[in-house]
Order: structure tokens, then C-alpha cells, then sequence
């Protein structure tokens, strides 16, 4: 007798091959380009014109069959139709050209305010000249689409994708229209699902839209289309990676991996498959590390083919409780933060953004940061790698996932394919986490077990983390999370002080009874505060309140054995829609240590003072 699970689960999985493939076979999206910002790009940033589509008549007919799985593929806003020069006008009910402009890279919900709650479709059409010329292949590359997005170049599908933070790549080279003018039409839809990921329930503003940068990227015919350059696993004098070609050309190939300031020049030659690896004396690099963040310019070249990059070596591993940096020991002075810029509202657009919220972080005293709850811009990364900050960073499994689902697995395995094979030359990038607070469960634990081999599988170099669920009896708090015993580190969020365990003066009474004995990274801890609120410690939502908090969580975290990090929640206030008290909160999530204008809250103070100890007791500085 099959389940009724069993049933579920196996109607999904045709759902999901009918929806991915359908009835017209969609151009698969090409491997991920490697550094696609550094390659030679045409940018399609700007005004997009826009058309509100919450019924989806851009989509559907009105019998809801699909206009690009008819006969004819016509039909839909993707046409982008014209009256044609005919006398008799034509029932055309849209047109993109005389509609309303959103700025790309822009959520739409922080663009105009009646956009501010929207959750559903929102179509994009962006006119572009480019003549493709002979020789030359052509990529079209998002950096991120929250959350569903079907895209169309000249009215021909390219494909769909789910995932709203993830790069969403096609080659076009053969859709590009002989005489230079194009057009990109997208169709983004940032409904919540249950069987998403993440699922319909989170913390975090549902931003929707095309959120980070969108290019044209220009290749040979036969180019590098991904590299891995990396310390091997605990070998400092080793540097070892793979370059792989991809194109007609592609086997046999003759291909230089440079770090002229290193002395190294190294020509390998590609296999069958296009793929060359290497594991090469690396001796005399200088290795990259919070203090001093050295970076070398790498050059990776294949015939007319070269690709620039700014590359950190470092090793990372655990020993024990302990976590070693390029062999020593290393304390995590963190703070989680959002892709959100709380002074402009809306996620964070661009450099200007990122690097504010890293400038944040350093004057706090932190030497690591916690990405939270999804993959942040590939541009944060390098950002990090720049200003000496490690990095955790993480796929949006997060609470209440579909777990039986066996679609809602590939997507967050999809996800955590593309948030390893962006960052795995970054060397800021620390921890590969594979979710938050998710509740245990067998079907909870077999997902989340999957996805970490498949992240060891793409990278051993990492260490694997995830927020892990603990569980109170009077003051002893046990942390024995199944999930545990995967990772490298023993992460979790607590909320003494807040949510539960009673006024901040109360909570230094707390012990921790920790199962596993690893590395101890406390991956949250917080809580509100309005800022330029005063009153006395006792009285939440006060600066005074979050101040104690944070004084009093110190001194019970400190007596936690094997205590090696923290990123408390949060560095700056955030907008999220659970967050509805009309005096405290107003739409947002107020435990960050900066306040919405940025203002330092008096919490702020307490953990650069605790981080500038841990920096003397650490490195001596
Ligand atoms: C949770 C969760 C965060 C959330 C925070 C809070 O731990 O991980 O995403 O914002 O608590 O409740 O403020």
C-alpha cells in the first residue's frame, strides 16, 4: 500500500518534470559563469518599463492555458506587441513602451508605494542593440530574481527559474536578432509558496522583482567558463583548483593559470571534457586573513579567452573546539545582517550599499559576518574578501520547509549550488550554512543531511554550519539537534532575554548543555530597541532594555566551553511584515544595533567594548 506521503511526493516529482520541460523544450540555463561581473558585459541596468499583472492575463488566456505552451508560443506580454501600420486598430490591451519605468537593480516594492505589499507578477521589458558578431558567444546574466521568473528575449522563451537570490544565466547567441535590436521581456513573481524556498512564512520583507545587476556577457566561441583557484584543504603550501572550458574547441586545450606576483605561471592542457585540475608548490604566497586581506591578481587565459581575478589564499578548519585560521586560533567576532541598506529602503542595490553595511561591521570590531538568510550579491563577497571579513553564508531554508517535497529538495539544492560555485574562490567565504531554525524531523533531518554532502561534495575547503534547534528545562538549555552531528560547527539561535528566560537581569542563570564537541558559534542572539527610546533596563524596547540584554548575554555565553564566535541578530534594524506595533516596530524588525536612520543604539557600544577585548586576547592587537 503506498502512503498517501508516498503518493505526494511522487506527484510532485511529474509536476515538476512537467512544469520544467513542458510541452516546448526550454534552452537549459548554461553552467553558471564564472566572475560573470569581470567579463567584458553590455549592462541592461536602468529603466525597465513595467506592466502589474496580479491576475497573470500577460501569461494566461482567459481559460488559464498557458500563451507560451500554445501552438504558436504567441500571446503573452513577451510579444511585445504592436499595432501593426494597418488601418483597422488592433485589440491590443498593453503596451510597454508608454508604461511606467522601474529602476533595475531596484526591489519594486521600495519604488512606489502602491507597490510597497505587492506579492504576485510584475512583467519587465528592457529594448537593447547589440549585434552579435561572429566568434563571439553571448550570455545573458541576472544577478538575482525574487522569486519566479519566466524571461523571453525577442518573444522567444529562454526558460524559467525559482530562486530569488541566486544568479539566473542563458546564453542568447543564437537568439539575438541579426540586426541589433532586441528585447528582454521578464516575467518576475515574488508569490510566497509553500513548497518555495523559502516556504511562505520568514522574517524578512518579500522584496520582489529584479533585484541586482543584469548584463550581456561576451565569450569566444570556446572560453573559460568556470575556474577554482584555492588553498587545498589544510595545506597551505598547496594550491590546487580546475579551470573548465566549455565550446566547440574545448578538449585538448592549452590553458595558463598566472599569479605573476607570486612568481607562478603554469600552463595545463584540458582533458576529453574541457577540464584541466592542477595542485601546484605555492610556497611563497602571502596568505589572506582578516588582519591583513591580501589578494593577488590571478590570471586565467585559454586562447582568445582571459579572465581577471582578485584572489585570497587562506586555510580554515576545526580542531577539536577550536578554529584555526592558516593554522592558528581564531575567534569569530560577528554580527548577522540582512541584504538590506536600512537608510534606503529596499534590498541593497549596488557597491555603495554593501560596502556601507561592511564599514558597519568593522567600526563594530567584527573580523566575520553572518549573510543571513539567503545568498547575499556576489559584489558583498569580494566586498569581504577586500576589508577582511570572513564570511557565513547561507540558502533560505529556513523554518517550515516542504521537506517530503521532492521539487522544494532540488530547489534548495539548486541554490546551494549556485551559492557554492559563486563563492568558492572568495576568500572571505568561511561557512556553507544549509539553513536556519528549521524544526527537527526525520524528513527534516534526511533534506538537510543531503544538503550538506552535496555541499562537501562542490567544496571540502568550507566549514559546514546551519542554526541548529536547542531546547530549555528550567535554566539548562541542551543542544543535541541531530543535525549536529553533519556539521563542523555547533551554531544555534537563543533568545534569553527576549522571547523567552525573562528580563535581562535574569538570564545570567542560564547553562548550556552542548552534545557535540566542535567549535561553539552562537549563530543568534538579540532584542528590540526603538532607537532614542530611554527608560530603565526593565522596560523592553528601551535602548537601556537591549543594552542589558546584551551585557547579560555576554557573561552567560562566556561560560559556554569551546565558545569561538557570534553574530548576534543584528547589525541594523530591517523592514519585515511580522513587525506590526504602531509605536515600537512599524514594519520593522528593531533588534538591529544601528536603527533604520542610522543611529548606534547604547547595545552597540557593549559589543564593540566585548570585540575589542576578544581582538587583545585573540591577535594581540
Ligand atoms: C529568528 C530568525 C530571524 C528573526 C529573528 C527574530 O531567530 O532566525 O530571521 O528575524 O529570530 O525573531 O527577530
Amino acid at each position: 500500500m503506498i502512503s498517501r506521503n508516498r503518493i505526494k511526493a511522487l506527484t510532485a516529482a511529474v509536476l515538476l518534470l512537467a512544469t520544467t520541460f513542458g510541452s516546448r523544450p526550454l534552452l537549459a540555463q548554461a553552467t553558471l559563469l564564472q566572475n560573470a561581473p569581470g567579463r567584458k558585459v553590455l549592462s541592461l541596468n536602468g529603466s525597465w518599463n513595467y506592466i502589474i499583472d496580479p491576475y497573470e492575463n500577460g501569461f494566461y488566456d482567459y481559460r488559464r492555458e498557458a500563451f507560451d505552451q500554445s501552438k504558436t508560443g504567441k500571446g503573452g506580454y513577451y510579444d511585445n506587441q504592436k499595432p501593426s501600420s494597418r488601418q483597422e486598430t488592433e485589440l491590443i490591451e498593453y503596451d510597454f513602451d508608454k508604461s511606467a519605468a522601474l529602476q533595475v537593480p531596484g526591489d519594486w516594492n521600495s519604488q512606489d508605494p502602491k507597490l510597497l505589499y505587492y506579492e504576485g507578477t510584475i512583467w519587465y521589458k528592457k529594448s537593447f542593440t547589440l549585434t552579435p558578431k561572429a566568434g563571439k558567444r553571448y550570455f545573458l546574466y541576472f544577478g538575482a530574481i525574487n522569486y519566479e521568473s519566466h524571461i523571453y528575449l525577442n518573444g522567444k522563451k529562454l526558460g524559467k527559474h525559482q530562486g530569488g537570490f541566486t544568479p539566473i544565466q542563458y546564453d542568447i547567441t543564437s537568439q539575438l536578432s541579426p540586426s541589433g535590436d532586441n528585447f528582454v521581456v521578464v516575467k518576475a513573481d515574488n508569490t510566497r509558496r509553500p513548497d518555495a524556498v523559502p516556504t511562505i512564512n520568514t522574517d524578512w520583507w518579500n522584496y520582489g522583482g529584479i533585484t541586482r545587476d543584469v548584463f550581456i556577457a561576451e565569450t569566444p566561441t570556446t572560453f573559460i567558463t568556470d575556474y577554482k583557484v584555492q588553498l587545498a584543504k589544510n595545506e597551505p603550501g598547496t594550491l590546487t583548483g580546475y579551470v573548465q572550458l566549455s565550446g566547440e574547441g574545448k578538449a585538448g586545450q592549452s590553458v595558463t593559470l598566472s599569479i605573476a606576483e607570486a612568481g607562478l605561471r603554469h600552463t595545463l592542457k584540458t582533458d576529453a571534457e574541457g577540464r584541466a585540475t592542477f595542485r601546484l608548490p605555492a610556497r611563497k604566497l602571502k596568505v589572506w586573513s582578516p588582519q591583513s586581506p591580501k589578494l593577488y591578481a590571478v590570471s586565467v587565459s585559454s586562447g582568445a579567452d582571459v579572465v581577471q581575478d582578485r584572489i585570497g589564499f587562506r586555510t580554515i578548519e576545526t580542531r577539536g573546539q577550536d578554529i584555526l585560521l592558516n593554522g592558528k586560533s581564531v575567534y569569530l567576532r560577528g554580527i548577522s545582517m540582512h541584504d538590506e541598506n536600512p537608510l534606503i529602503p529596499g534590498r541593497a542595490r549596488g557597491e555603495g550599499d554593501l560596502r556601507m553595511l561592511l564599514t558597519w561591521a568593522k567600526e563594530l570590531g567584527c573580523n566575520y559576518v553572518r549573510l543571513a538568510h539567503y545568498p547575499h550579491n556576489e559584489t558583498m563577497l569580494k566586498l569581504a574578501d577586500e576589508m577582511g571579513l570572513l564570511v557565513w553564508t547561507e540558502v533560505p531554508v529556513y523554518w517550515t520547509i516542504a521537506w517530503e517535497n521532492p521539487a522544494t529538495y532540488q530547489n534548495a539544492e539548486a541554490q546551494l549550488s549556485d551559492l557554492i560555485s559563486v563563492g568558492k574562490n572568495r576568500a572571505s567565504v568561511a561557512v556553507w550554512s544549509v539553513g536556519n531554525e528549521t524544526p527537527p524531523g526525520e524528513a527534516r533531518l534526511r533534506f538537510m543531511t543531503s544538503l550538506v554532502r552535496k555541499a562537501r561534495a562542490l567544496d571540502d575547503t568550507r566549514l559546514l554550519a546551519a542554526a541548529l534547534e536547542l531546547h530549555r528545562d528550567g535554566f539548562k538549555v541542551t543542544v543535541d539537534d541531530p543535525l549536529g552531528a553533519e556539521l563542523d560547527l555547533t551554531s544555534f539561535n537563543e533568545y534569553m532575554g527576549w522571547y523567552v528566560g525573562g528580563k535581562p537581569s535574569e538570564i545570567t542563570q542560564y547553562t548550556f548543555n552542548i552534545k557535540y564537541n566542535k567549535p561553539v558559534i552562537i549563530s543568534e542572539f538579540g532584542g528590540d530597541a526603538l532607537a532614542g527610546y530611554h527608560a530603565d533596563a526593565d522596560t523592553r524596547w528601551s535602548e537601556e532594555y537591549q543594552e542589558a540584554l546584551y551585557q547579560n548575554q555576554l557573561k552567560m555565553l562566556s561560560t559556554i566551553r569551546g565558545l569561538r564566535g557570534m553574530t548576534p541578530w543584528i547589525l541594523a534594524d530591517f523592514r519585515a511584515t511580522r513587525r506590526q506595533h504602531p509605536v515600537y516596530q512599524n514594519g520593522f524588525n528593531r533588534k538591529g544595533l544601528i536603527s533604520s536612520t542610522g543611529v548606534k543604539k547604547k547595545a552597540f557600544y557593549v559589543l564593540q567594548t566585548y570585540y575589542r577585548q576578544m581582538a587583545q586576547q585573540y591577535d594581540g592587537k
